[in-house]
């Protein structure tokens, strides 16, 4: 089956969770998907599975993105590998962890999406997802620098669709509130985060964010979801907390 409008993707993160979904099911609408992550032997049984190209890299090191995007002309990004290393509050933690969220969850997506925008604005053609969180845009206690680099990465999205007026590429940021994957693995450890976060209410699945994603780029190129907020029937935004000072 041949794409309305593009051939090629880069899925980041799609050896696990939301990524591999969005891998998956690109791939099945008949995009060539080059998988990103680390874990080689996840990104090999993806490839077996939809015929995507596994590309084993670090997301901190930026060399060997140079070097796929000089290769290949791109057509779509999904913008969606991100971590949050532990849940705790700003003055506790750590400045290694504070680093690794800025350069996972913003500074490669923006290096990343600058290498794929020169081929996209000279052919005129491409779309470029962002994978940001709800964490991004109400206040959540304990997760500052995570809510922080996704508060940019949407900020980000509205700008660079202004500088992208008239070039025809599209943008899109995804802002899902709690879809059930590891992300929190690392957080609460792998039995707290299903007890604590999943089995309690019904949660989003990945595919469920797959399906946004396919349907936005299977929109006429004329139409941009430039952002979608999804969150769990049982989950509502916001909310506030009193603590006492007595
Ligand atoms: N789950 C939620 O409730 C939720 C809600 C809102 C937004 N999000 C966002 O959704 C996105 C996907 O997360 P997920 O929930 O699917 O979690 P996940 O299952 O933990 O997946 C995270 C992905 O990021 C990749 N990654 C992490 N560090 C990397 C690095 N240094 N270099 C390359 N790849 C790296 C991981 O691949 P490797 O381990 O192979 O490197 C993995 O594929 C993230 O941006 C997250 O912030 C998640």
């Amino acid at each position: 089956m041949k794409h309305p409008h593009y051939r090629s993707a880069v899925v980041t993160g799609a050896s696990s969770g939301i990524g591999r979904a969005i891998a998956r099911k690109l791939a099945g609408d008949g995009l060539h998907v080059y998988a990103l992550g680390r874990d080689l032997s996840a990104l090999d049984a993806l490839a077996r599975e939809t015929g995507a190209t596994p590309v084993a890299l670090d997301l901190r090191n930026l060399t060997p993105l140079r070097e796929l995007f000089d290769k290949v002309g791109i057509d779509v990004v999904v913008n969606n590998a991100g971590l949050l290393p532990g849940i705790s509050s700003f003055a506790s933690t750590s400045p290694d962890d504070i680093d690794s969220m800025i350069d996972v969850n913003l500074r490669a997506p923006l290096h990343l999406t600058q290498l794929a925008l020169h081929s996209m604005v000279a052919r005129k053609r491409g779309h470029v997802f962002f994978v940001g969180s709800s964490a991004g845009r109400f206040p959540h206690p304990n997760t500052a620098v995570y809510g922080a680099t996704k508060a940019a990465i949407s900020l980000f999205c509205d700008s660079l669709r202004c500088d992208l007026l008239g070039s025809n590429v599209r943008v899109t940021e995804i802002a899902p509130g709690r879809v059930q994957t590891n992300l929190y693995r690392t957080a609460l450890g792998e039995q707290a985060a299903k007890e604590k976060l999943y089995e309690a209410y019904r949660s989003i699945q990945p595919e469920h964010i797959a399906e946004l994603i396919a349907t936005a780029l299977a929109l006429p190129e004329y139409v941009d979801v430039s952002r979608l907020e999804v969150f769990p029937t049982d989950q509502a935004p916001g909310g506030s907390q009193i603590v006492s000072m007595k």
